[in-house]
């Protein structure tokens, strides 16, 4: 009984142990994947085997104990002993009533393959599941230094070896040799590659930055979906509302504003209006001669005093009634605003999520400090110089700190790449006296995703405007052999659907649990039938032949000896026990026919008045005794037969 059910044990910890290797695993070979799932029916078999053998020895001790303590039907004794085979144990009130514990043992029996050969191996399914994982992974960043040490001159490759590397501006030099004392290179304008990608990025219209075909393939390492973060430092334009409302113009005046909200509806005609040219990089610096070498070097030339402030305003055509100022000329409220946006060198942390085949980023900016930092001079009425800038510490000179002057061109030019949308206005006309027109836009800004479809720009402009510049900047990774790309390892993190093995423990255990409770406790109850009777008891042949040696028996039985079905019902439905054949009586002089029985009672089915109880320790005839009288007298009998 014990070692049937450390059997079974290990039976169900094989299995545990063989879906556990197999969870989330996926054998190539489906000839493969079919021996493991048959791997686990075979355990889940074997689990069954020893369990129930278990329990069936224990039912086995216990039934003979229900024989001993209750008068049975000899239809109950027939069910009893068949338990195993013939569910009609289970439909018998009397086998319910009087052999509670053996029928639930029983029950259990025909309950265990449910569990085990039918159930546990429904723990292990194949299925999809999605496969996380953290990887470090060389993904694209971008990297603006790289700029300020490139040379023209000098060519830079790719990793390949093969593609050259783009600079993000072109150039002008005052000694195409490189060789003339206090020659230096300044810039011309920007590369044909900045151009094309804030050309693409702004006329896109999607609300999200352009990228190579292949980004998820290359940057998750595989076709997985994947999160990560990258961080650079690149050129940003940090905006502030200045003005908001017609009249709302000190701060404007201030800063030295080159308009205010006059110009804006409802006071002005426009509803969109941008000033960002002032102080822009000329083009050319100098009267040039051959090959761009400028003829007369000035201080001046190639030197950046100042990053064009952008001065927008425009106008939000609300729902609500106008003001009565503006009654007679427009029929709903316009509302202005003014904002400035300077250039800044910005720290940029963007989160890029690929999922199938899209992409978002989530762009965080963190603005370091002016790329350059000057403002406009002042008259001495305090009227601004547009023409001039201060302070002169303030200038980007390529004379002196080349790396800084390459890097802040390239800030430039990209920077230019934008403004050149931003440029212009869009005109509108008041609906009184009409007749009604249509808002008439001078702008490339009306071509891209900041202005709505009714020529109006979208609300909160200056964060739109904010995000448009970075999408524009992120744009450039869909020009892969750009200098500024750049390669850095960060936390990738990917995952995957992937169809595998799953394996539920709970599940399995869940199968397990309560058959290897209810197994103890019939091992413990079996254990202790087996101490308490001092001896173990079986259901063969042999222990029914010598059980039923009772002339009581035989004389009930008279004309049913063939054994066949069906059998009569009067004998069927009489009462038996098993127990000791009390003395006396025609029994008596049979069993006491040998020699050495004589004082030694044997035990027997039949009916209840003829039996008394059989106790613990007491010899029987024919239960096994160790005593010289019971040996002899197996040989006497034995002798006297043969005699
Ligand atoms: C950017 O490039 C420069 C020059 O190639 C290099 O010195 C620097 O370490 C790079 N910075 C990052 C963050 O990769
Ligand atoms: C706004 O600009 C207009 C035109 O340049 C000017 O006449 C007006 O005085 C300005 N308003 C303020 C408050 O500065
Ligand atoms: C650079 O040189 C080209 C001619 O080679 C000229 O057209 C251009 O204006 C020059 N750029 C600057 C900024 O002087
Ligand atoms: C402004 O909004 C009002 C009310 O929604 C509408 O009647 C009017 O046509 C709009 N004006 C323009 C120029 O779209
Ligand atoms: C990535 O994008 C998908 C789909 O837009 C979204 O369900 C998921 O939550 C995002 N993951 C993260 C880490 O933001
Ligand atoms: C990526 O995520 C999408 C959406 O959840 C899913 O349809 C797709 O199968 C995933 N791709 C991979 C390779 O797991």
């Amino acid at each position: 009984m014990v070692v049937s059910f450390f059997l079974g044990l290990l039976g169900a910890l094989s299995q545990h142990i063989l879906y556990k290797r197999l969870h989330h695993t996926a054998p190539e070979d489906p000839e493969k994947r079919i021996r493991l799932v048959l791997y686990g029916r075979a355990l889940a078999y074997f689990s069954k085997i020893t369990f129930g053998g278990c329990v069936i020895l224990c039912y086995r001790q216990r039934i003979w104990r229900t024989f001993r303590e209750n008068v049975l039907s000899v239809w109950a004794i027939d069910r009893l002993f068949l338990a195993t085979e013939d569910l009609s144990l289970f439909l018998h009130w009397e086998t319910w009533g009087k052999a509670t514990l053996p029928t639930l043992m029983a029950l259990v029996i025909w309950l265990i393959p449910i569990a085990t050969i039918i159930m546990s191996p429904g723990a292990l399914t194949f299925g999809v599941f999605i496969q996380r994982d953290t990887s470090s992974l060389s993904v694209p960043t971008l990297n603006f230094t790289a700029e300020s040490y490139k040379d023209y001159r000098v060519p830079v490759f790719a990793k390949d070896g093969t593609t050259k590397k783009k600079s993000l501006i072109f150039v002008n030099t005052t000694d195409p040799s490189a060789t003339a004392p206090g020659w230096f290179d300044y810039y011309d304008k920007p590369a044909s590659d900045i151009e094309r990608v804030s050309l693409m990025s702004a006329y896109s219209l999607k609300n999200q930055s352009l990228n190579r075909e292949d980004a998820r393939y290359r940057s998750c390492g595989g076709d997985f979906n994947c999160t990560y973060t990258i961080s650079f430092v690149g050129p940003g334009y940090k905006c502030e509302e200045l003005a908001h409302g017609a009249d709302d113009d000190k701060k404007l005046a201030e800063l030295g504003a080159p308009f205010n909200t006059s110009y804006l509806a409802p006071v002005g005609r426009l509803a969109y209006f941008a000033q960002v040219d002032i102080g822009e990089y000329l083009r050319p610096q100098t009267e040039l001669g051959r090959q761009g070498v400028p003829l007369n070097i000035t201080n001046d030339v190639g030197v950046f005093k100042t990053e064009p402030i952008l001065w927008i305003g425009y106008s939000v055509n609300t729902t609500d009634p106008p003001d009565p100022r503006f009654k007679d000329t427009w029929t709903s409220k316009y509302d202005p605003y003014v904002f400035q946006c300077i250039h800044h060198e910005t720290n940029y942390t963007v989160q890029y999520n690929y999922t199938g085949p899209f992409f978002n980023t989530s762009i965080s900016h963190n603005f370091l400090a002016p790329i350059i930092n000057t403002t406009y001079a002042r008259y001495d009425n305090g009227i601004p110089n547009y023409q001039d800038f201060v302070p002169a510490s303030g200038f980007v000179s390529p004379r002196t700190d080349v790396p800084l002057y390459k890097k802040t061109a390239v800030y430039h030019a990209v920077g230019q790449s934008l403004r050149k949308f931003l440029e212009g206005k869009i005109e509108v006309e008041p609906p009184i006296p009409g007749p009604a027109t249509y808002a008439r836009p001078y702008s490339d800004i009306t071509k891209t995703r900041l202005v709505k479809s009714n020529s109006f720009p979208v609300h909160n402009l200056h964060i739109e405007l904010q995000d448009f510049y970075a999408d524009m900047i992120l744009s450039l990774f869909s020009a892969p052999n750009l200098l500024v790309i750049a390669e850095d390892r960060v936390e990738v993190n990917t995952t995957r659907y992937k169809a595998a093995f799953i394996y539920d423990a709970g599940k399995l255990w869940g199968c397990y649990a309560p058959v290897i409770f209810f197994t103890l406790i019939f091992l413990i109850i079996g254990a202790w039938t087996v101490w308490e009777d001092g001896t173990t008891f079986s259901v063969g042949f042999s222990r029914i032949m010598v059980t039923t040696r009772n002339s009581t028996l035989d004389e009930i039985s008279r004309g049913a000896c063939l054994g066949n079905d069906p059998f009569p019902m009067e004998l069927m439905n009489t009462r038996l026990r098993f127990g000791v054949l009390t003395e006396g009586g025609e029994e008596m002089e049979y069993i006491g026919s040998g020699d050495g029985l004589q004082g030694l009672s044997h035990c027997t089915f039949g009916v209840a008045s003829e039996l008394t109880a059989i106790k613990r320790g007491v010899p029987y005839a024919g239960l096994k005794y160790t005593g010289p009288k019971y040996a002899n007298n197996g040989l006497g009998s034995k002798k006297e037969k043969m005699e």
